[in-house]
């Protein structure tokens, strides 16, 4: 496209070959990518290219984000989506003929990122930060979206626009800054000195590892790839389940056998409902929040089976590719858990081995895969479990001429770095009657 090259992977082999085997060579970012950090001082975490200064961030986001300090928080973030399912039964009771679940799910993913963050949470979605948090991501993903960065790759356009698009950039920049600087001196005027990952981070700026631009792109890193990624996965998810009631009710039957009617699912029985870890699977396979991953970056030429592939590529994991391919999945259009049953790992496990075993891609490949993926499989079993648990899921769309709901349109996505699907209405009806005095019931 333009002056730049463009590979993209469609092949789950090609893909492991490239990204995984030779992650040495492909595992660099591209320097324009994230436009505005250009401007800036500071490259964060997920833009930085692969070299001494990212070998030095990856064990201090893992630190944060790795199994370890998940498990740390595990409290916190069970109890995060209790009340998610105690706001979604709330709503289901005062709006009537059905809503769309969107917001309560962003709140969920965007108050666990907010207390690893900075150790407080949001309390609901009228709350003015939850608005400024929804308006500034909304705009953000705007400026990082190929589509509005042409110049990058056609240089001419960029005289046409003259300054215009630069100095909206540099705008940006400057809100983004005060938006996660003022995390940082929350924490830093925090007088009783709670733990929390911006304060991990200060103390590096103490071993000067980092500067304190550094800590808020880095922050900013977090809260952008932790909210949208989760919380559209949700959204998705419900809508495949509203289409697909004998999914639910094999899932019901599941949990009401293991977990029963008297207590809310938990973690530890992650190993007994392979029903619902396979909805899971399948959710991120059929319609995941990301299409295309963030590209990776080679920095040298390389040969691969007879192509020649320049230095300074993008090269892209088409993961909706992959995950359409039916060599891989047999009929893929289909929303089916079933194909994922005899897979019992977790994908954080799966992601490195073998191409062939991957449950899905939808983490990405190689040295760049997710951060994220131990927080991200901990809250979607949470999240996917609770839900189905509490509710029935009903389609409340218009009723078609056969007088049944039409069914939600999952082909229609609204595209971006992370994928939506277009607003549809859902109705949540309580499964059994303990579901409000479990909800509700702190002592649970
Ligand atoms: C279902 C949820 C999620 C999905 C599908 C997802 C997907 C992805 C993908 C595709 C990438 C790019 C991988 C590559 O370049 O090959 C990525 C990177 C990343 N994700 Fe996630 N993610 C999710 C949740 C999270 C969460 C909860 C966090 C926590 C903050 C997170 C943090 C990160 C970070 C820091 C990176 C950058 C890794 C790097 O550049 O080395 N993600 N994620």
């Amino acid at each position: 496209m333009g002056q730049q090259y463009w590979i993209i992977l469609t092949s789950d082999k090609v893909a492991a070959e490239l990204l995984q085997k030779r992650g040495g060579k492909y595992s660099s970012r591209m320097p324009n990518y994230y436009f505005y950090q250009v401007l800036s001082r500071s490259k964060g975490f997920i833009g930085c290219s692969y070299n001494e200064r990212y070998r030095k961030l990856t064990p201090i986001m893992h630190g944060i984000l790795g199994q370890r300090n998940v498990k740390e928080k595990s409290d916190l973030i069970d109890l995060e989506y209790r009340i998610l399912m105690q706001n979604l039964y709330q709503a289901s009771i005062n709006i009537n003929d059905g809503f769309y679940p969107k917001k309560y799910l962003q709140l969920a993913a965007l108050n666990i990122i907010t207390l690893i963050c900075v150790a407080r949470r949001i309390e609901n979605i009228e709350d003015s930060s939850f608005k400024y948090f929804e308006n500034f991501q909304k705009s953000h993903l705007e400026f990082v979206k190929v589509t509005n960065r042409l110049g990058d790759f056609f240089p001419i356009l960029k005289w046409f626009s003259g300054n215009k698009f630069y100095n909206k950039v540099i705008e940006h920049r400057n809100t983004l800054e005060s938006f996660y600087g003022s995390f940082v001196k929350e924490v830093k005027d925090d007088k009783e000195k709670k733990p929390c990952a911006i304060r991990d981070l200060l103390n590096k700026v103490d071993e000067g590892i980092l500067d304190e631009l550094d800590i808020v792109h880095m922050t900013d890193n977090i809260f952008s790839a932790g909210t949208d990624t989760i919380s559209a996965s949700l959204t998705w998810i419900v809508a495949a389940l509203a289409n697909n009631p004998q999914v639910q009710s094999k899932a019901h039957e599941e949990l009401d056998r293991v977990v029963g009617q008297s207590r809310l699912p938990t973690i530890s029985d992650e190993p007994n409902i392979p029903y619902i870890r396979a909805i899971i699977k399948e959710g991120q396979r059929y319609c995941g929040p990301t299409h295309l991953g963030i590209p990776h970056y080679i920095e040298e030429d390389d040969e691969y089976n007879g192509y020649h592939i320049p230095a300074n590529s993008a090269v892209v994991l088409n993961i909706y590719g992959i995950h359409m391919d039916e060599k891989r999945y047999e009929n893929p259009k289909e929303f089916k858990p079933e194909r994922f049953l005899g897979i019992t790992e977790r994908s954080a496990i799966l992601a490195n081995g073998n191409y062939e075993n991957r449950d899905h891609f939808s983490f990405g490949a190689g040295r760049r895969l997710c951060t994220g993926i131990h927080l991200a499989e901990l809250e979607l079993l949470l999240g996917v479990s609770r839900l189905l648990w509490s509710f029935k899921i009903e389609n409340a769309s218009p009723l078609g001429k056969d007088g049944k709901p039409i069914p939600i349109n999952l082909d229609k996505a609204r595209l971006g770095i992370t994928v939506w699907p277009e607003e549809y209405h859902v109705k949540l009806v309580k499964r059994h009657d303990n579901v409000e005095k479990i909800l509700f019931d702190i002592s649970q």
